[in-house]
């Protein structure tokens, strides 16, 4: 069956949507959360480290694949290791990817619920004049309410599919045109707030000091997997965006654009909170609830503060909003291509699969808080990890080692298109220093190595 296959208006599309899809609840929640739990300045060194020596070269092995393939990740790597003359068993790569996406999607689309429910508060004012212990009681108290939380999660999977109805064209080019310049645009209005009134020079020294007695081995991990996470690699997002980018776009640029503007955008985000953590002296280590535990006792405190405090969460909304379509595309990508399925109805089948998901997780911050699955970890923790650290790191590695040592040299080439000194520097992160990183940190995970 030939289908005629979409491709992005131009380069800047390109780079808008995988942006869009790098940039979000990674960027705006997790990562601030992640630095105060893991030590600060020692995980946010580490991260920095991983981005460039993992993930850059990563990202522009996924587009290649993608690009090269033209296809849905899963008959895409058969469709390359036929090329190859390897197994076509590679396929289950993008089979374990697009199950990964769903995985993630189910508790990214519970905490995107969670932000839905800040802006309506936003709006009617409840953060004015409030303090650390309302705060703190005003998120437990939406943690304690599965119905809330079950409403919010239900809203943000019904956006996430209407768009993915929609499909590449008009569905998310439209979003992303739009989305996110708006998103620099307001970010860039929280910062300068909290740089007049947080304690910035406090945050910078939290966040940047140089010191390395503090790295542990869970750092370490938690910052690989995180810079999956915050770049989207691993499961064929981005290749499956790449599977729609035109030939004559240079991978190379378009990657190292795409991750500064991720890493930069999250470590500002950070900063932010981080001034205005210290400047209200706030536990740094709150975990998951730190951005909406904190933001609103600042927003409550600041003028024109529910103004800002709405433009915020619609912030974070819309960046989670199109991170989350990426995290399915694969997968519908792949039943559009290989049946008579409309798009419209494996969106809404799929929608509802990842849904009834979602509930386990809302579940599991309150009625099911005590349900461990493994390793003490209850059900959002360990779909969390499981994807961040196991998951994604796993097909990221495979991704390595295929195509630095089973696809064609030339073909590689032929799609990175790069000078004779950038190919090889793409060849030694590809082929040994990220797989080695990757795999170093998988032996210490399951105990071999201490
Ligand atoms: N990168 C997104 C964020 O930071 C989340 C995301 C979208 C993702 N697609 C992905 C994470 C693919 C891992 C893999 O919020």
């Amino acid at each position: 069956m030939t289908h005629h296959r979409s491709t992005w208006r131009n380069r800047w599309t390109f780079m808008l949507a995988t942006a869009g899809s790098a940039i979000g609840l990674g960027n705006i929640w997790k990562l601030p959360y992640m630095i105060g739990v893991n030590g600060g300045s020692a995980f946010v060194l580490v991260f920095i480290a991983c981005i460039l020596v993992v993930g850059i070269p990563l990202m522009m092995t996924e587009i290649l694949l993608g690009r090269r393939a033209q296809k849905n990740p899963f008959n895409g790597i058969e469709a390359l290791a036929i090329e190859a003359k390897a197994s076509p068993h590679w396929k289950l790569l993008g089979g374990m990817g697009m199950l990964t996406g769903l995985l993630i999607l189910s508790f990214y689309s519970v905490i995107g619920g969670w932000v839905l429910y800040f802006i309506t508060e936003a709006t009617k004012g409840s953060f004015v004049g409030i303090e650390a212990t309302q705060s703190t009681a005003n998120f437990n108290n939406l943690l304690a309410s599965p119905l809330t939380l079950l409403f919010w999660h239900t809203v943000f999977m019904c956006l996430t599919m209407g768009v993915v109805a929609r499909g590449v064209n008009s569905g998310l080019e439209k979003a992303n045109n739009i989305l996110i310049p708006a998103l620099f645009v307001i970010l860039l209005i929280l910062l300068g707030y909290s740089m007049s009134v947080g304690d910035m020079q406090a945050a910078y020294h939290f966040m940047f000091s140089l010191d390395f007695s503090k790295i542990t081995p869970v750092a370490v991990l938690s910052a690989l997997g995180h810079a999956f996470f915050s770049l989207s690699l691993g499961m064929g997002s981005v290749m499956v965006y790449g599977s729609y980018l035109q030939r004559h776009v240079s991978i190379a640029r378009t990657t190292i654009y795409i991750a500064l503007a991720d890493t930069m955008l999250g470590l500002l985000v950070g900063l932010a909170i981080y001034a205005l953590v210290f400047a209200n002296n706030l536990a740094p280590n709150a975990g998951p609830g730190l951005i909406f535990q904190t933001l609103p006792i600042a927003f409550g405190h600041m003028p024109w503060g529910s103004l800002i405090a709405t433009l915020f969460f619609m912030l974070v909304a819309f960046a989670a909003w199109t991170s989350a379509i990426s995290l399915v595309e694969p997968t519908i990508a792949w039943i559009v291509e290989n049946t008579t399925i409309s798009r419209k109805v494996s969106a809404t089948t799929l929608g509802f699969a990842v849904w009834l998901l979602g509930i386990a997780v809302v579940l599991s911050f309150n009625d099911w808080q005590h349900v461990k699955i493994i390793f003490g970890l209850n059900i959002f923790e360990t779909l969390d990890k499981l994807t961040s650290t196991i998951l994604l790191p796993l097909g990221g590695l495979l991704m390595a080692i295929f195509a630095g040592y089973f696809m064609k040299r030339d073909h590689v080439q032929d799609e990175l298109n790069l000078d004779n000194r950038g190919f090889k520097l793409w060849r030694i992160t590809n082929n040994y220093i990220s797989p080695i990183a990757i795999i170093a940190v998988f032996l210490y995970l399951f105990g071999l190595v201490k």
